[in-house]
């Protein structure tokens, strides 16, 4: 396989890999090396079906069953649907998955590893894809930090919470999911994890806050721990960390969640259809106990 890094705070696209074929150690060994360096990946033009997608996934972890349990493929539950599309006036997916600055299943007890998302249809205009995923570095973020702040920190926990960025989109993105159940709330409790995690393949430091799940700053009083929280938002998200997937139909986009954020750009209508198959693998191999 051939990597070809992209001039921007993160990002590479692999060429010359079939997806669809069982990975050797060597290959395996490769593309983790490539999420810890370079964040994202993209494989261009991979023809793979649910099952194939989930195999490749779960070289690489456990795979998460979406607590919402909504919209996943009718059989393989770990590949979830994102679409806006109708089949029988009925949503074939979830139309709004991750449309804010977020990292996923920060709000569980074993956080996510990677994400890997096979792109089927891709919505376009003049030419331009629609949908956009954007990324924010977090090894660089956590390095910008001022020495005072790294210093108050350091040792320090954060909660996560999954209500909190559900809520948000139905109350300020008019999202029609429905609230949580309390059998959901009680599958998904709020978190603590470490403010600054060491990267397990990268070995070095990262900021594991995010404006999506990140509620308090636990061994800080509140006003405090709401203007640093404040602060790290603003700072995480700074155009200087971004890199921009802009999406081609057959594409695998593939990002590890410890060193990134992440946002899905809401810029399409509803006639303009995209569809994803999705999978969310654990980091059970790096942090077998969770924190
Ligand atoms: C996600 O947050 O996993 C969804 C990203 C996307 O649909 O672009």
């Amino acid at each position: 396989m051939r990597i070809e890094p992209k001039a921007s705070a993160m990002g590479a696209t692999i060429h010359d890999i079939d997806l669809a074929q069982p990975l050797s150690d060597a290959q395996y060994r490769e593309i983790e090396q490539a999420l810890g360096k370079y964040g994202v990946i993209s494989f261009p033009k991979q023809h793979l079906n649910a099952k194939q997608l989930r195999d490749f996934s779960e070289t690489f972890g456990k795979l998460e069953i979406n607590v919402a349990n909504l919209y996943h493929d009718p059989e393989f539950p770990e590949v979830m649907i994102l679409s806006n599309m109708l089949e029988n006036g009925k949503p074939i997916g979830l139309s709004d998955a991750g449309q804010d600055w977020h990292t996923d299943m920060s709000y569980s007890k074993t956080i996510a590893f990677a994400n890997v998302l096979h792109g089927i249809k891709i919505p376009m205009r003049d030419g331009q894809p629609l949908g956009n995923t954007e990324f924010c570095n977090m090894h660089a973020a956590y390095e910008d930090l001022p020495a005072a702040l790294k210093e108050e920190l350091d040792g320090m926990t954060i909660t996560h919470d999954f209500n909190m960025f559900w809520e948000m989109m139905r109350r300020e993105k008019g999202s029609s999911r429905p609230p949580l159940t309390e059998e959901q709330r009680r599958r998904k409790p709020p978190v603590s994890h470490p403010v600054f995690l060491t990267h397990p393949i990268t070995g070095r430091k990262v900021l594991y806050a995010n404006p999506g799940y990140s509620t308090r700053i636990n061994e800080l009083p509140e006003a405090r721990s709401e203007e640093v929280l404040a602060f790290l938002f603003a700072h995480q998200t700074q155009d200087k960390y971004r890199y921009r997937h802009r999406w081609t139909e057959g594409d695998v986009l593939m990002w590890e969640n410890m060193g990134t954020i992440h946002n899905a750009i809401p810029d399409y209508r509803p006639d303009e259809h995209r569809l994803i198959r999705r999978c969310q693998v654990m980091a059970d191999r790096y942090f077998p106990d969770a924190f």
